[in-house]
């Protein structure tokens, strides 16, 4: 999918703005503060009607008006379609193709943008939470499946915790809260390892294209549960040892939403032993890495990366954007200043953007 038209009206600093992209590697430049992320932002919205960065229309709206709009243009396998977002102070209008968009995810199946920030080169370095979060997230993505089994898994593990909490403890409800915890984790932590295997496929070919040489990039899943044929039989034991002190302690202290992963540079935990460079490009990889699962290069969501080349040298600069190239549809790469081979420029300055 690609987004070959976009016009702006009054949204964030832009009272008026019409762009057209022709090229996969759209490169939007100008100092700081001069509008490039909010540019970047637009495109991102047309795929969730949401920003990443604030969850008040009011935000996005130009100061002193009163609604904003993006008309956007999108096309995937020669199919053609606009969208028209009206953002008010309060709440949003969707119109595809004129007609008013019923639910949410019937703009998200013809746009997705996955955004790249700073923030993300973290991922490594970060919380358990911040790499489970990534998981979930791209995995909801590829499947509704596993994004209703998370879901239930989050009802029952605050219920649970709710159970421990309670005066007086009723040892069956946690029991029976348990099992069905069980239950659900059971195939989330199949769908997970599955996942991981699959990620394992493509993410030594993508680091080696990125880094230059031959390098191998794995991740390493740490399961709640290792022995997978006797799965549910080694987590009701596992639940049975940690009973007390999970009642001492009122919550549920194991269990998938305590799994997590690292990445294996050539043999060497990235977090630990990666320069700067090393973690940035296999956060990179990492993310993108999920794209190259999918056969049809026209379905491949569109990436933004916001303020993640100017971290870069030159080399792995044109590495990632001749990687970028061959293999993604649209990427739009923001930088106060970048010399892409091959790239198109859009100049962001005094709430203008210009093609040069
Ligand atoms: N709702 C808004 N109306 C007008 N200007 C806005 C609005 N929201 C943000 N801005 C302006 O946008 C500028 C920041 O733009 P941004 O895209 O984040 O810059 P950068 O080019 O550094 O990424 C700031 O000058 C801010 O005042
Ligand atoms: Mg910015």
């Amino acid at each position: 999918m690609r987004v070959t038209h976009l016009e702006l009206r009054n949204f964030r600093n832009y009272g008026s703005l019409n762009l057209d992209f022709e090229n996969n590697l759209t490169v939007i430049q100008g100092t700081n503060g001069s509008g490039k992320t909010n540019l970047a932002e637009a495109v991102y919205y047309l795929s969730l009607a949401k920003s990443w960065r604030t969850n008040e229309c009011q935000a996005l709206i130009r100061y002193g008006e009163d609604h904003a709009s993006i008309k956007a243009k999108v096309e995937e396998n020669g199919l053609k379609r606009e969208i028209e977002i009206f953002i008010l102070g309060k709440g949003r209008k969707i119109s595809i193709n004129g007609k008013p968009a019923r639910k949410l995810s019937e703009l998200s199946k013809l746009v997705n943008v996955t955004l790249f920030s700073p923030e993300d080169v973290l991922i490594f370095k970060g919380s358990p939470s911040d790499r489970r979060s990534f998981l979930d997230t791209s995995l909801s993505k590829k499947s509704l499946d596993y994004f209703n089994l998370i879901g239930k898994y989050n009802r029952l593990l605050l219920e649970r915790n709710a159970a421990l909490k309670a005066e007086k403890v009723d040892l069956t409800l946690i029991q029976v809260l348990t099992d069905e915890l069980i239950a659900v984790s059971e195939p989330i932590s199949r769908y997970r390892r599955l996942y991981i295997d699959d990620l394992n496929k493509v993410l030594s070919d993508l680091a080696s294209e990125l880094y230059g040489h031959d390098r191998r990039l794995l991740v390493v899943y740490k399961p709640f549960i290792r022995n997978e044929s006797a799965w549910k039989e080694e987590a009701a034991k596992a639940y049975k040892r940690s009973l007390d002190s999970d009642i001492i302690h009122k919550s549920t202290s194991i269990g998938i939403h305590r799994e997590d992963f690292s990445l294996m540079l050539d043999g060497q935990d990235i977090a630990l032993y990666g320069s700067q460079g090393e973690n940035r490009l296999a956060a990179i990889a990492l993310k993108i890495a999920p794209f190259f699962l999918i056969e049809d290069k026209e379905k491949r969501p569109i990436v933004v990366l916001d303020d993640v080349y100017s971290e870069l040298d030159a080399e792995h600069t044109k590495r990632l954007s001749s990687l970028i190239t061959k293999h993604l549809n649209q990427v739009f790469v923001t930088a106060t200043r970048a010399n892409i081979e091959g790239a198109s420029v859009i100049e962001v300055s005094e709430n203008k953007a210009i093609r040069r």
